[in-house]
């Protein structure tokens, strides 16, 4: 991120802690309920956002190596992600040309060639269909068009992105735009190593799992022991970027830049994250040597069910650094979520502590919320939400996708 940014946005952060103040959007909105229900909004949405709407999958580091693969099938199309013998990322449907049949079965692992289980046709991951067994027997068949069926997708600054349709148009500078598309790639996202992920599966409409990502308001009270006791919230700094927007909230050691020279300021330390969101349904939180992904789907078949995967990655600094500890056993190892907000044994915060501390207040604390956020949703009574004026992330989200699949706009308080 340019030095500028980086001081615009600490200087904004610092105002607020200074005066006790949150962001301020001078405006309020009504957020009619039966936005996280309808069945027609939910049918929509899938269509627009999911089926025919570019996909960020991951990291590069998510196919480290020429050989791996993953296999995703969030968003309604069964794909195959590879990385062939020449480092080239790929996109595949996930489906035998013979009849159908699913050739990879596992989440991702390291493969040259993927037999199908049930009469073992074999792809290479770039595609290519190399046997049929009994040919002879089977009848002739031309090779050369019955390669797995291939989805656009481009590597960028190392973000996976692909399309879920053959024909789908791909164009990450037009998707993404400056200078969000150059700030994202100074993170060196590409260089970061794949550290495990989770899934929740909860009953929260995706939009209400993507609203808790959406202000700074809540640490203090709902993560009062776990988040809060280590990023205090109520400030906030957004920058809205067309469909995308970035947030910033200050670190506790913010202060320490007063009179130093903003040269040598670092949002790294300043600030407690910084987090993109991707429009429709991505969170990035880009650290400067760990990064969180946050994909969040719908249930095609209920609008109060969603699925979120959480994707940390590390660098191998970080990696190494956390290997020498153990060697000389100044580590801790974390248990759970109450042990990774002691002070004591965040002296030498573990990976799986990184993960864990995110992961435990995601589904214990955020997304119950949105539990109880759905119950009221679905119970029609009451009709609408509102978002504060110290809450506008939530304003531009709502707006966004609103305006996407030409719902009346948010209506203003007052
Ligand atoms: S369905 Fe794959 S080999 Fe027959
Ligand atoms: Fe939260």
């Amino acid at each position: 991120m340019h030095q500028d940014t980086q001081v615009e946005i600490l200087k904004e952060l610092m105002r607020q802690v200074n005066e006790g103040k949150n962001i301020d959007a001078g405006v309020q909105y009504k957020m009619p309920t039966s936005a996280y229900v309808c069945p027609d909004v939910a049918a929509k949405e899938w269509e627009l956002f999911f089926q025919n709407h570019p996909q960020l999958i991951g990291l590069s580091g998510d196919l480290a190596e020429p050989g791996s693969f993953m296999t995703i099938d969030d968003f309604g199309t069964p794909l195959l992600a590879t990385r062939d013998r020449d480092g080239v990322f790929h996109a595949f449907l996930n489906a035998c040309r013979h009849r159908g049949v699913r050739i990879a079965q596992e989440e991702r692992g390291r493969k040259n060639v993927f037999t199908c289980p049930f009469h073992s046709w074999s792809y290479s991951n770039a595609g290519d269909l190399v046997a049929i067994p009994d040919e002879d027997h089977f009848g002739p068949i031309d090779k050369s068009c019955n390669g797995l069926i291939e989805l656009p997708a481009v590597e960028r600054d190392g973000l996976l992105w692909v399309h879920p349709k053959p024909d789908g148009h791909l164009d990450i500078d037009e998707l993404l735009g400056q200078p969000l598309a150059d700030e994202l790639a100074s993170f060196n996202l590409g260089n970061l190593v794949h550290g495990g992920v989770k899934t929740i599966t909860m009953d929260l409409n995706w939009k209400l799992a993507n609203d808790t990502f959406g202000e700074t308001y809540h640490f203090a009270k709902l993560h009062k022991n776990t988040l809060g006791k280590i990023i205090p919230g109520n400030n906030l700094h957004l920058e809205e970027f067309g469909r995308h927007h970035r947030f910033v909230t200050a670190s506790p050691v913010i202060g320490q830049f007063k009179g130093v020279p903003e040269s040598e300021w670092d949002i790294h330390v300043g600030s407690a994250f910084i987090l993109y969101y991707l429009f429709p349904n991505i969170t990035l939180i880009a650290g400067k040597d760990n990064s969180i992904l946050v994909k969040m789907y719908p249930d095609p078949n209920n609008s109060g069910r969603s699925t979120s995967q959480i994707f940390a990655y590390y660098s191998q600094e970080m990696i190494d650094a956390e290997a020498a500890a153990r060697a000389d056993g100044t580590l801790k190892e974390v248990v759970s979520a109450d042990t990774a907000y002691d002070p004591e044994y965040r002296s030498i915060p573990t990976l799986a502590a990184t993960m864990e501390i995110f992961t435990s207040t995601i589904e214990q604390e955020d997304y119950l919320m949105g539990e109880l956020q759905q119950k009221s949703a679905q119970n029609g009574l009451l009709e609408y939400v509102t978002f504060g004026r110290n809450e506008p992330p939530l304003h531009h989200f709502h707006k966004t996708f609103r305006e996407v699949l030409g719902m009346s706009p948010l209506e203003e308080v007052g």
